[in-house]
């Protein structure tokens, strides 16, 4: 898969991508990550991508010149065969698991990085989705386009080392994960489970399984109304005092 990420600031996408796992998928050929810098689609001396609002105010707007001049040099000019166009803002669709195995079908997928206070208006018309990353405000969308490839990347097979481990992360299945546990057997005093010892691989399932139960009726028990469950599951819930809401998105 390619990406292409329009920034002002290409400076910070370096480092990031260059190590662990992302650097090996490169590596690998899995993936592509090509960065943009927009102050080269300018023709002034100075290189200006922002300027000042229309109608007065604070803060800076992003130009719409170089922004629609990078995207139809580096993605073509017709709209129809460009890759899809994400614009990270803060006013976009929250990013989640679903959306970015969504976007890992894509053979290419390009992102523009959104700062200042904002984006010219008319840069919406190039714009296939906008995703936020959470209800915060950052101060631009270089560490959102970071996230996004990084989670898309983990759905290409072949990124992950274990190919079923993106499927069986946290929010992956719909429930949290389950604990984790590593040599030594005893470390200050705490012990690991016996169940995981045992070898019956059954038994170490089921109780994987309510682990995660477990944990998400702590944690975030709204992730609870979205997942199927099975009778057993429900059963060990009702266990820990889970009532099944009436109304279920599933
Ligand atoms: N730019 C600034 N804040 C952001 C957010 N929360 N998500 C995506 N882009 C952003």
């Amino acid at each position: 898969m390619r990406f292409d990420v329009f920034t002002l600031f290409p400076g910070m996408f370096v480092g990031v991508f260059d190590d662990s796992i992302l650097q090996r998928a490169r590596d690998a050929g899995l993936i592509e990550i090509h960065t943009h810098n927009l102050r080269d689609f300018t023709y002034d001396k100075h290189h200006v991508c922002d300027d000042t609002p229309y109608g007065g105010g604070g803060g800076m707007v992003m130009k719409p010149e170089p922004i629609f001049e990078a995207i139809e040099k580096v993605l073509g000019d017709d709209p129809a065969q460009r890759p899809p166009l994400v614009l990270t803002t803060p006013q976009g669709r929250v990013f989640d698991t679903d959306m970015a195995r969504e976007f890992a079908q894509q053979p290419r997928l390009a992102i523009l990085c959104g700062h200042y206070e904002g984006i010219d208006e008319r840069v919406r018309t190039l714009v296939t989705a906008e995703v936020s990353i959470g209800d915060y405000v950052l101060t631009g969308g270089e560490i959102p386009a970071m996230v996004l490839v990084d989670a898309i990347a983990r759905f290409i097979p072949g990124v992950v080392g274990d190919p079923g481990a993106p499927h069986q992360d946290s929010h992956a299945t719909g429930l949290l994960e389950h604990p984790h546990y590593t040599r030594p057997l005893e470390f200050r005093a705490m012990r690991v489970p016996d169940i995981l010892l045992s070898g019956h691989h059954a038994n170490i399932e089921r109780w994987r399984r309510n682990e995660s139960l477990r944990r998400t009726l702590k944690r975030r028990p709204d992730l609870l109304r979205q997942v199927a469950l099975s009778e057993a599951d429900k059963n060990f819930l009702r266990e820990l005092g889970w009532v099944e809401s009436p109304i279920s998105n599933v």
